[in-house]
């Protein structure tokens, strides 16, 4: 189902940009989320997580479904903080390459208390920047991210090497080996 969304939905902006704003990003075809979280519910089934962790906003919707599937937290990690969001807050700056941003990358320590085991959910991985935010929260909090899953993963740039030689369990859904404006080749 994400390969032929993909496929027939998807646009190439250039040759490192993807554009799945038709399904994924903008509008969202909420029955593929669905089938995305079913995926991940079952391919982590055995790892003893305890929550489920995602950056806004786009990570939101496959990581809402997962939750659902596999009954446990969800908890959303901020790219901005405001006069409300007060407590105990651990923090990291993200630098996005794609995009040319940086961030803070927030989240309130009650709702990534230690000792817990996460799987971290996002739309896409391209240098893995985010996932190692992510990563580095999560340790702050005194917990363990048990696995990554992701719904597009561009295989052509390095975060995924770089987190397998971490030695995380990463399982994405779709890896594109190449974008062009005429074609996108997958990469298994
Ligand atoms: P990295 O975390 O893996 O290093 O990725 P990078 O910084 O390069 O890109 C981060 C942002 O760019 C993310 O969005 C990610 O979803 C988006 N992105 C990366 N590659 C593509 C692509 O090929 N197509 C699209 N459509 N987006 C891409 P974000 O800043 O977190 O925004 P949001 O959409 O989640 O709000």
């Amino acid at each position: 189902m994400l390969k032929d969304a993909i496929l027939e939905r998807g646009k190439a902006l250039n040759q490192d940009v993807l554009l799945v704003d038709s399904f994924l990003n903008h509008q969202v075809d909420v029955p593929l989320m669905k089938a995305i979280g079913e995926e991940f519910a079952k391919h982590f089934a055995d790892k003893g997580l305890t929550r489920i962790v995602t950056i806004e906003s786009s990570g939101i919707a496959p990581a809402a479904f997962t939750a659902l599937a596999m009954g446990l937290p969800l908890v959303i990690m901020k790219k901005q903080t405001s006069k409300i969001m007060n407590g105990n807050l651990l923090q990291t700056t993200v630098c996005s390459f794609t995009k040319g941003t940086q961030y803070e990358l927030t989240v309130k320590h009650e709702f990534l208390p230690a000792g817990e085991k996460i799987l971290l959910i996002d739309d896409f991985l391209a240098s893995g920047e985010a996932a190692f935010g992510v990563l580095n929260l999560v340790q702050q909090a005194g917990s363990e991210v048990c696995g990554v899953g992701i719904v597009i993963e561009k295989a052509f740039q390095s975060g995924h090497k770089r987190l397998v030689d971490m030695g995380m369990d990463v399982y994405s859904l779709a890896r594109i080996a190449s974008v062009s404006p005429d074609s996108i080749e997958f990469a298994d």
